[in-house]
């Protein structure tokens, strides 16, 4: 049921994915009334001793982070928190989750005065290493009681596990508490605006039906890079890296969003299936199709071993072994401290066969998503230069959405993804066979570079990456184009 009383616990109210992103995404969502305050109400948890005026307090930083916010705004920010209580306990003893199950119920007594069913949404800003625990408790002492329907749901997020087995067994503890249609596994990347957009362009659009396959794109590359290090973040990275960190999940996420064949239906189901055959025909990474780097100066933050080899750098191809994409590189890149911030899905079109006006050196047809920032959807093309000679020039067919869509707010991921937990759609989340799938691939070469059998490449923060990469890349097949 969508409708009837809805608590949101959020646990590790006090810590940073909390203040920056889960309450942020909850206060849009209420601004645009997807909470409706008569039926939500909202629970901090956390070890510290405060009280409600001051998580309040802490949120309100976050919520109105712009300085001229008009008295407006600062009184919608205040309703919205009178929304949120705090309950503190510990993450391993039933005390603390049986004071919050005696909150929450007594939330939905002066609530189901209306009748309705009592939703329980449990989402986890914490370390994962608390998960068992926490499921443990909840299950025990918190799970929804209501005769009128309803649900309990829990909201997870990566790091799941460091590797295969490790995923698989926190996976194990979770799913003996909760069945998979309970479970939401986060990866924010299939809340953004233009990765859910894929689908659509892939599926409703008769120009690329025939164009998506081996026979006439030569490479695809997914790309994430970013214009800062790890500040802040280095003892969490240093233990992950970046494959683990954007290229396990994020990028493969889009990948499998690429490659995958036309589901059945937009049912989640039908989705992930597609999702799950795309991974599961990816074959083993080659050493030699593989670059690490490091950038100058990670070794730096003290919270970083002055030996550290975790990479910061990635660039890593993917072979999909089926009839549609056999021989075609898709290149997953990811990197810290390079030159630019950008994410984009770059598809690269074979050359046109008789070439007869040797246009070749301008470049390929391509095929760009940018995913951020200024999401854009555009073709790079080949045109006659206007003029009296006949001469050909690359250009683009563009869909800016800043132009296309002036004044239309692009969701956040968090609070599109948020409000998909509350109305029980699975489509964007990780179903566990599918993160079983995506450990398999990168699990070799995961312990090979924990065994130290790489050195990362040092390249210059703010660069380009190590020059390695751009080589692997054309050996790959890809011709760079210029321009756009
Ligand atoms: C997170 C990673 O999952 O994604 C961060 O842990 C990274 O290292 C972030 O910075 C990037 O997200 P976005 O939405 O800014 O591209």
């Amino acid at each position: 049921p969508e409708t009837g009383c809805l608590s949101i616990v959020v646990l590790g109210a006090s810590g940073d994915l909390a203040k920056k992103k889960t309450f942020p995404a909850l206060y849009n969502l209420y601004r645009q009334g997807f909470l409706q305050p008569d039926e939500v109400h909202i629970f901090g948890y956390a070890r510290s001793k405060i009280s409600d005026d001051e998580l309040r307090k802490r949120i309100r930083g976050y919520l109105l982070n712009d300085k001229n916010a008009s008295p407006e705004q600062s009184e919608d920010v205040s309703k919205f928190l009178q929304l949120i209580k705090y309950v503190n306990g510990s993450y391993d003893t039933e005390e603390g989750f049986q004071l919050l199950d005696k909150e929450i119920s007594e939330h939905e007594i002066s609530k189901n005065s209306q009748e309705g069913s009592s939703r329980r949404l449990f989402y986890f800003a914490l370390p994962p290493s608390v998960y068992p625990s926490v499921c443990r408790m909840i299950k025990k002492c918190c799970m929804n009681k209501s005769d009128l329907g309803g649900w309990t749901r829990i909201v997870v997020e990566k790091p799941f596990g460091k590797d295969l087995d490790s995923a698989e067994e926190l996976s194990a503890q979770i799913g003996e508490l909760f069945d998979e249609p309970q479970i939401y596994r986060i990866d924010h990347y299939l809340g953004k605006e233009l990765v859910q957009n894929m689908l659509v362009l892939r599926f409703a659009n008769r120009f690329f039906l025939p164009l998506w396959n081996r026979d006439n794109i030569a490479n695809v590359q997914i790309v994430f890079r970013e214009d800062f290090g790890t500040e802040g973040r280095g003892g969490y990275f240093d233990e992950y890296g970046i494959i683990r960190d954007i290229i396990q999940n994020h990028l493969l996420q889009v990948l499998c969003l690429v490659a995958m064949e036309k589901p059945v239906s937009l049912k989640p189901e039908h989705i992930r299936d597609e999702k799950v055959k795309v991974l599961q025909s990816v074959l083993p990474i080659k050493d030699e199709e593989v670059v690490l780097g490091q950038y100058e100066g990670y070794r730096d933050d003290p919270t970083v071993p002055d030996h550290s080899n975790t990479p910061t750098f990635a660039t890593v191809i993917l072979r999909i072994h089926n009839e549609r994409w056999e021989g075609v590189p898709f290149i997953l890149k990811a990197g810290k401290a390079l030159n630019s911030r950008k994410a984009e899905i770059r598809v690269q079109l074979k050359d046109v066969p008789g070439d007869i006006f040797r246009c070749k050196k301008q470049g390929r047809n391509e095929f760009v998503i940018r995913l951020q920032p200024s999401e854009a959807i555009y073709m790079k093309l080949t045109v006659k230069q206007p003029g009296l000679e006949m001469q050909t020039v690359q250009s683009e067919l563009d869909l800016s959405y800043g132009q296309r869509y002036q004044g239309v707010t692009i969701p956040e991921a968090y609070e599109r993804l948020i409000l998909d937990t509350i109305r029980g759609d699975q489509q964007h989340f990780v179903r566990r066979d599918e993160l079983k799938a995506a450990w398999e691939i990168f699990t070799p070469l995961l312990h090979r570079i924990d065994n130290g059998e790489y050195t990362p490449i040092p390249y210059q923060p703010g660069s380009r990456g190590p020059a390695e990469a751009d080589e692997l890349l054309s050996n790959a097949g890809y011709i760079q184009t210029h321009g756009y």
